[in-house]
């Protein structure tokens, strides 16, 4: 009886654990992370995922042969203790030129769809009917934010990078201090971002969503929150996203609430009062200084992230923080609360001060 109880019980408590981890390794599915690169969502992040299938395809079947030679070797010629002393050899040609030359082909064999790969990702793909001109996008890195300009939309923006689905965008990236590396796993390559020369990056969105991006090079204290969303929207939608910055920039002068004859401006009268004191407290307490409330975007990169459609974004903090009231009278009150180092320095604002500004940025669509 006691012979029967010490076999089963390793068995069972071997497939317990099998199981857990199988439940373990369950959590770990596109969903719940999709800051993934193992579900391509474009074409560029679709040739690097095929590259790494075929070679983790033909390395598996490596693995499996080798391993099962090792363990075929092992279990065949094991010792026992009183076998005695196995001949010596000192080395043997053939065995080491086989060793030698059959890495030697693995090697070569990869390097084929690698190279390909690389060649195919280097150069922004031709322009199709399809696709259509490209959509030039540049990208300034800052510690620790993401600027966005679309020169030839006239747009700047910040921590969220809106893109039509369907079409190709050609980043051109630069920051103004620290390297950063630029990263959409579901997109593309983490590229390398330097502060004197530029670099490239390109991808077509396949599908529409909203998509994380990341700084993947240490860049200081706050590298972690650097990060930012790729907005892919239907082309129509991306349309109006473009109008709606397009007005905004037109619309952006700080104006003092206008006479109501001034069909341009808010009318004075109906104005709320809480907006008004927000847009007078954003004047005074110096964020007009470093943020700009349209989507122009400056000759020059901006100092603090460009706050045109501030109200629309998804995130603040670069895409750390939601986007509620409540998180944003917090960050403006205490910016250094949830980044420490960050370059947004803020006198003292008091509660009601923080609800008026967030009043007067909710105006801002
Ligand atoms: Cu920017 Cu890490």
């Amino acid at each position: 009886m006691r012979h029967v109880r010490t076999s089963w019980r390793p068995w069972l408590s071997r497939g317990l654990t099998f199981a857990a981890l199988a439940i373990f390794l369950a959590a770990c599915s596109g969903e719940n992370y999709p800051q993934s690169t193992l579900h391509p969502k474009g074409d560029f992040a679709e040739k690097v995922d095929a590259l790494f299938q075929t070679t983790m395809f033909w390395a598996t079947i490596i693995f499996v042969l080798v391993e099962g030679a090792l363990l075929w070797a092992i279990f065949k010629f094991r010792g026992h203790p009183d076998d005695p002393e196995p001949k010596q050899v000192h080395g043997n040609t053939l065995i080491e030129i086989i060793w030698t030359a059959i890495p030697a082909m693995v090697l070569a064999f990869v390097a084929v769809p690698t190279v390909r790969t690389i060649f195919e990702t280097a150069e922004i793909p031709e322009t199709t009917a399809e696709t259509g001109e490209p959509i030039k996008v540049e990208v300034i890195g800052h510690q620790w934010w993401w600027e966005f300009r679309y020169p030839d939309l006239g747009i700047t923006t910040a921590n969220e990078l809106h893109v039509p689905i369907g079409r190709t965008i050609d980043l051109r990236m630069k920051t103004v201090d620290v390297l950063h590396s630029f990263w959409i796993p579901q997109f593309a390559g983490k590229r390398d971002v330097f502060p004197n020369r530029e670099t490239r990056i390109w991808f077509t969105a396949r599908e529409t969503g909203a998509y994380p991006g990341a700084c993947a090079e240490f860049c200081g204290l706050q590298h972690g929150k650097m990060l930012f969303y790729v907005m892919v929207a239907e082309q129509a939608e991306f349309d109006s996203w473009v109008a709606l910055r397009q007005a905004d920039t037109a619309a952006a002068a700080i104006r003092p609430p206008a006479p109501a004859t001034d069909s341009l401006a808010p009318a004075a009268a109906s104005e709320d009062p809480m907006v008004a004191q927000g847009r007078q407290l954003f004047m005074t307490k110096a964020c007009v200084g470093c943020h700009s409330l349209g989507s122009a975007g400056a000759p020059t990169a901006s100092i603090g992230p460009n706050l045109g459609g501030i109200a629309t974004r998804r995130m603040i903090a670069a895409g750390w923080l939601e986007n509620t009231d409540e998180n944003l009278a917090h960050w403006i009150q205490n910016p250094e609360q949830f980044k420490e180092g960050t370059l947004m320095k803020v006198g003292p604002i008091n509660d009601a001060e923080a609800q008026a500004l967030v009043a007067f940025l909710r105006t801002r669509q």
